[in-house]
């Protein structure tokens, strides 16, 4: 499909979605979430698909949302539309999502890196939640999902007072899982991407869905919800060929099932 916003790419079992608003610093606004919607959709829906890198352009993941948009909004229309809440569909995307982030990754474009399954960051990368300094404050997430991220004094700092975090502070708080140079960000995530996209699906599937519910429950419901998946995958077919194929020290032929 062609889109407006986002230029949508595959690499074998790899999507990757470029967003490309390159005048508004890749401004999240409304026509955005539409085409990642779709785009996300399509992904998730395709089974010769694994894994989805997201990333902006060499100067910005992106700056935000589209404060453009926003301006001229009232109460009763940002409530009335539940505005945002569309993102909460991003967030069910059952395969794994990678964002690979250079420059800004601020506001909004800080909150869909963190709705992603894992950061990689250029070295040139910068993350912000400077909505505060608009008189507002995150609206897709950041206080939560930052909080949970990199802990409440940074959390709690970034918010009050709007200031960057560069790629090196990002790596050391764990908001980021690597830093790579900024030339090698998109060939590196692909790679990365293609790893995740060879594994057996439905293990790749179990293993997101078990991490995330690390954020849901207590330790004791969040082991057993992961040994009961964990029991689950011995009832598939890709189970018994990955250990015969370790045994018999040959590559995994997976079949999804
Ligand atoms: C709409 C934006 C934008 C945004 C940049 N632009 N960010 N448009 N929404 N969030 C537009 C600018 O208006 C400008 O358009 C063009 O992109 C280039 O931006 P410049 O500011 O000229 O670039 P530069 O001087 O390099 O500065 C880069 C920047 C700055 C530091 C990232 O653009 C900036 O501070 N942006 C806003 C960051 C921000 O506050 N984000 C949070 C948004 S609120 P023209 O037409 O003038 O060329 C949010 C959370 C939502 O995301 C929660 C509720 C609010």
């Amino acid at each position: 499909a062609d889109y407006e916003t986002i230029k949508v790419e595959q690499h074998g079992r790899v999507t990757l979605i470029t967003l490309d608003r390159p005048n508004a610093l890749n401004a999240l606004n409304s026509q955005v979430l539409a085409d990642l919607l779709d785009a996300m959709a399509a992904f998730d829906a395709d089974p010769e698909q694994g894994c989805a890198v997201i990333t902006g352009s060499e100067k910005a993941f992106a700056a935000g949302a589209d404060i453009k948009e926003m301006q001229a909004q009232g109460f009763a229309d940002m409530y009335g539309s539940d505005f945002f809440a569309g993102w909460d569909r991003f967030t069910r995307t059952r395969k794994p999502v990678i964002a690979a982030v250079a420059g800004y990754a601020l506001g909004g474009g800080c909150e869909l890196a963190m709705m992603c399954d894992f950061i990689l960051a250029a070295d040139t990368a910068k993350f912000g939640q400077p909505e505060i300094k608009l008189a507002v404050s995150p609206g897709m997430g950041g206080s939560q999902r930052l909080t949970r991220a990199v802990g409440k004094a940074k959390a709690m700092e970034m918010c009050l007072t709007g200031r960057m975090m560069d790629a090196e502070e990002a790596e050391r708080a764990g908001l980021v899982s690597r830093i790579i140079p900024a030339a090698d960000l998109v060939e590196e995530a692909v790679k990365t991407a293609t790893t995740i996209a060879s594994m057996a699906p439905l293990a790749v599937l179990a293993n997101k869905e078990m991490v995330n519910a690390a954020f849901e429950t207590g330790l004791q419901q969040g082991v057993q919800f992961e040994r009961r998946l964990f029991h689950g995958l011995f009832g598939t077919e890709d189970q018994a060929e990955g250990m015969s194929a370790f045994v018999e020290k040959r590559e995994g032929q997976w079949k999804g099932k």
